[in-house]
């Protein structure tokens, strides 16, 4: 074995995800925060996860809930304090996990100190701090360098009338992005955002979108898909720009090689396996895993309003997990993370399950034994390990959603839609379906109002009305609930650490719409993973590749049916003579 492929303390790692505003309230004023964060972490513990990441929590005027930071080292007031963030490390630290932070380089706040100096001038000292272009002049009329439109709505590039300059943003106007191209930008980054935290016994990041550093620089027009708006897609444009490995390496170099830290990166439009490897493999010193979004975006349609579809199709999903699983295998020398839900997604369970009362629980049991057999780092964001569920469609999206995100959305689709009101409807259902605000209302905590989470009466997100029914505490008392699942999961997860994390992944039947049947390896161990995705009864076989007699290790349903699936019923079965499943390396 090579050296590099050793086992690291990331590679057994399950990451669960933290969004301050909504896991827990500590002093009553409807928000969460970070000594909220701190009252739970036995809770987290006991779930069986070794490690956590808290979405950003630093001082940030919340233009896009924190992912616009006005100061790197310092703490989004009513989140707490700097005092806080150290108890909470090392509360972290005290109960045996380890702790990352959310690393946003590509841009900052407006209100940040360097985008104010940048701005006072063209003079000014930090003016190529961030990337300020010239008007372009059509028709006698002034118009942006070119016709890119951001992730958030409108152009990428605001005009600033004091300075008579455009500054790019890729997200929201209140995040202008930063100038990878200057090196002083650089090591000011990687001293005031990175090693500040590293050197405080931070145990690395989740960064933010990872392969946007670098910029085409000759800023070309994307093609025009909507001839009804100026402002078109670019995606393909802010990603993987041509310096972009060059700066990870240096980040690399400059920062996580002085530490034992794990890095992982946000990696969006990148959807094949041989762009992936160049950032994930050890060879070449750039990150340690990568966040991919083609499961993510399965379920999206194209088109500017990139609409919900029901008919995702199964065989899809599966070479989508074959594609990242086979980063992960030892040759390639590298790591990848396997999710179904973060902060940026609507529920899994509404999404790939079913949140009918009859399936809810079956289907987020099954879509825990997907997420916890694969090899890789397994993210689990808060909630899931109850199997949350979107919020009820009886809600407003125009009055209940906050995110600026589902905001422009619901601007551009009334533009699009005008009067068509199926169109409309649709376009609601959508929204209702994919929101980034599905996973951002409050945690469950329990049946008492507001769910156990703060004791306002107001909460800045609405409270889901599922929590009387989905809720932490009522699952702590259930031994056939989700949250027990998870827990018994986790635990088998590092009994079986050969098969599960490090064994290689065998895809059986590819194009069966309706199961995913795959088979984990180590040497002469092996495991089989049956998953019924839909709400029928489904016939299995056996692959004749599984070897020995099959053991059933667990499923979610009480009884096993000998050649039959139920609706959305887990099986893992294992050879009965398995030897190698100790802690063993
Ligand atoms: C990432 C974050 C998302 C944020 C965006 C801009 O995609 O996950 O929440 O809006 O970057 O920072
Ligand atoms: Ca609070």
């Amino acid at each position: 074995m090579a050296n590099e492929t050793l086992p690291k303390w990331w590679k057994e790692a399950t990451v669960y995800q933290i969004y301050p505003a909504s896991f827990k309230d500590s002093n009553g004023d409807g928000l969460g925060d970070i000594p909220g964060i701190s009252s739970k972490l036995d809770y987290i513990r006991d779930l069986g996860v070794n490690v956590i990441w808290i979405c950003p929590f630093y001082k940030s005027p919340q233009y896009d809930m924190g992912y616009d930071i006005a100061d790197y080292q310092d703490v989004h007031a009513p989140y707490g304090s700097k005092a806080d963030v150290d108890a909470l490390i090392a509360g972290t630290h005290a109960r045996g996990m380890k702790i990352i932070f959310d690393l946003v380089v590509n841009h900052t706040s407006h209100e940040h100190a360097w985008f104010q100096e940048s701005r006072r001038s063209r003079d000014s000292p930090k003016r190529d701090w961030y990337m300020w272009r010239p008007a372009k002049v059509v028709d006698g009329k002034r118009v942006p360098p070119n016709n890119w439109r951001s992730n958030f709505g409108g152009s990428v590039w605001e005009w600033d009338e004091p300075t008579q300059e455009y500054y790019l943003h890729y997200f929201a106007v209140q995040q202008p992005d930063l100038n990878w191209e200057n090196p002083v930008v650089r090591k000011a980054v990687y001293a005031t955002a990175v090693n500040y935290w590293l050197d405080k016994g931070v145990d690395g990041f989740r960064i933010d979108t990872v392969n946007m550093y670098s910029k085409f620089l000759d800023f070309p027009d994307a093609a025009v898909v909507d001839p009804s708006t100026p402002w078109q897609p670019a995606d393909k444009y802010y990603s993987n720009g041509p310096r972009l490995h060059e700066f990870l390496k240096e980040m690399h170099r400059e920062c996580f090689s002085k530490y034992d830290v794990v890095s992982i990166g946000e990696c969006p439009n990148t959807p094949n396996f041989k762009d992936v490897l160049p950032f994930v493999s050890t060879q070449e010193k750039e990150l340690d895993m990568v966040i991919q979004f083609d499961l993510a975006s399965l379920d999206h349609g194209g088109g500017e309003l990139r609409l919900w579809r029901r008919d995702w199709k199964l065989h899809l999903f599966k070479a989508i997990t074959e594609d990242a699983q086979i980063l992960a295998i030892p040759e390639h020398d590298a790591w990848c993370t396997t999710y179904l839900e973060n902060h940026d997604q609507a529920r899994s369970v509404s999404r790939f399950g079913s949140d009918a009362p009859q399936f809810r629980v079956q289907s987020a049991k099954m879509l825990a034994t997907y997420l916890l057999t694969l090899s890789g780092t397994p993210i689990v964001y808060q909630g899931e390990e109850l199997g949350m569920v979107n919020m009820p469609r009886s809600w407003d999206v125009e009055k209940e959603y906050k995110d600026l995100n589902t905001v422009d959305y619901m601007r551009e689709l009334r533009r699009i839609a005008g009067d068509d009101k199926d169109m409309l409807e649709k376009g609601i259902y959508s929204a209702q379906m994919t929101a980034r605000d599905h996973s951002r209302t409050p945690m469950q905590w329990d049946s008492s109002p507001n769910a156990g989470f703060t004791t306002a009466k107001q909460t800045w997100m609405r409270v889901n009305d599922s929590f009387t029914e989905i809720n932490a505490a009522a699952q702590e008392q259930d031994g056939s609930s989700v949250l027990a699942f998870y827990r018994t999961l986790l635990k088998l997860r590092h009994t079986y650490k050969q098969l599960f994390i490090y064994g290689s992944f065998e895809l059986s039947e590819p194009d069966n719409e309706d199961t995913m049947t795959f088979i984990k390896r180590h040497e002469e161990d092996n495991a089989l993973v049956l998953l019924n995705f839909t709400k029928d009864d489904q016939p299995f076989v056996v692959p004749s590749r599984f070897k020995g007699r099959p053991e059933l290790l667990i499923s979610n349903l009480p009884t096993a049916q000998k050649h039959v699936l139920r609706p959305y019923e887990a099986r893992i079965y294992i050879n009965h003579d398995a030897k190698t499943m100790t802690n063993g390396v």
